[in-house]
């Protein structure tokens, strides 16, 4: 199979077109003819230095599917050879899906929403699960509450939509080039680069403070988020924090960090609100999976409006 597999750690420039053998699935996998995937920061985290993920070079990258289902092991149950799929490939073993195929244990793997194409549910896997577990699995969202997130990236765009859906106010602090399609999703912009967010938070809740913060950003949006945050709130971080937050003590406020785990019934639960129309893909642009050594420049640079996705 055609694969880009990176030949070392380094920049873009690492990728390479390669023919890699095809997996062969085992008894509770089944094997996936990659249609499109899509690129994360955590794509250029590992391409820059992955042994911390338990990459080595040459290797295959890329952590999101969406495809069709071309054979299944002894064990597999849920699913059949033909069957369109969508799921995030395990960071720390096996391969990465910027290649012709992919084969990924059935647990993971989740049928595609039938109103999206693959290059549109490319988009969703990595993101999705990530903007649903930290505002409802672990944010505990609750129709009625406000909820302050920090980005609109491919994690934040999901993770605001899914907020709204949830009946939760939601105020988003964004880049300008995000504020009209925060807009449109029912949410409420807050612009990073011209605004005070503590101001306008406390302005805008007329000083009650938020029940929720979610950090896709990092640095010292942590620590400066405990300004605005209700007693007994809960804030989930995705990026780590070097900010201190001992102030969340007196405030009996939980801090939760979050890594992404991948289990089916959350693909499920994305696969029921883009069905309703109630979760959309963002997407910056689609190219093709030759391009992904300019993709992941771009990603790196920022300014990118939603996924950059890959089709294969
Ligand atoms: N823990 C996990 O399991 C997990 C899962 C997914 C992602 N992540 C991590 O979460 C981070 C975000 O991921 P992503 O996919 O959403 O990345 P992304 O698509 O690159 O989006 C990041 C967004 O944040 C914006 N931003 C930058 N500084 C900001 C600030 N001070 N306030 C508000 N917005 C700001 C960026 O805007 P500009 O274009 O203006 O810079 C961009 O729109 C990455 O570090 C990623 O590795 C972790």
């Amino acid at each position: 199979m055609r694969v880009q597999a990176i030949t070392e750690f380094g920049g873009p420039d690492v990728f390479e077109e390669q023919e890699w053998e095809t997996p062969k699935p085992g008894p509770n996998d089944v094997l996936v003819k990659v249609h499109a995937t899509s690129v994360n920061p955590v794509d250029y985290k590992i391409r820059q230095s992955g042994s911390w993920a338990g990459v080595n070079p040459p290797a295959i990258i890329g952590y999101d599917v969406s495809g069709v289902i071309e054979a299944i092991g002894d064990g597999v149950e849920d699913f059949q050879v033909g069957d369109e799929v969508f799921y995030t490939p395990e960071i720390f073993e096996g391969q990465g899906s910027y290649a012709e195929y992919h084969i990924a244990d059935e647990s993971i793997v989740a049928r595609k929403p039938e109103n999206l194409s693959h290059e549109e549910a490319a988009s969703i896997p990595l993101a999705g699960v990530t903007a649903y577990d930290g505002i409802i699995t672990r944010g505990v969202a609750e129709t009625g509450n406000t909820v302050l997130i920090h980005g609109a990236g491919g994690v934040g765009s999901l993770a605001a939509q899914i907020s709204v859906a949830a009946g939760v106010r939601t105020i988003v602090v964004c880049s300008d080039y995000m504020e009209e399609t925060v807009l449109e999703m029912g949410g409420e912009p807050i612009n990073y680069m011209t605004e005070n967010f503590v101001e306008v938070v406390e302005e805008k809740t007329e000083g009650a403070g938020v029940d929720l913060v979610f950090d896709t950003v990092g640095g010292n949006t942590m620590s400066r988020s405990l300004e605005v945050i209700k007693s007994h709130g809960r804030m989930v971080n995705i990026v780590g924090t070097v900010a201190d937050l001992s102030r969340a003590n007196i405030l009996n406020v939980t801090v939760e960090f979050l890594f992404i785990e991948r289990q089916r019934y959350v693909l499920d639960r994305l696969r029921a609100l883009i069905e309703r129309d109630q979760v959309k893909p963002v997407i910056d642009s689609v190219t093709k999976l030759e391009e992904v050594a300019e993709a992941h420049r771009r990603l790196e640079q920022g300014g990118v409006k939603g996924k950059i996705v890959l089709k294969v």
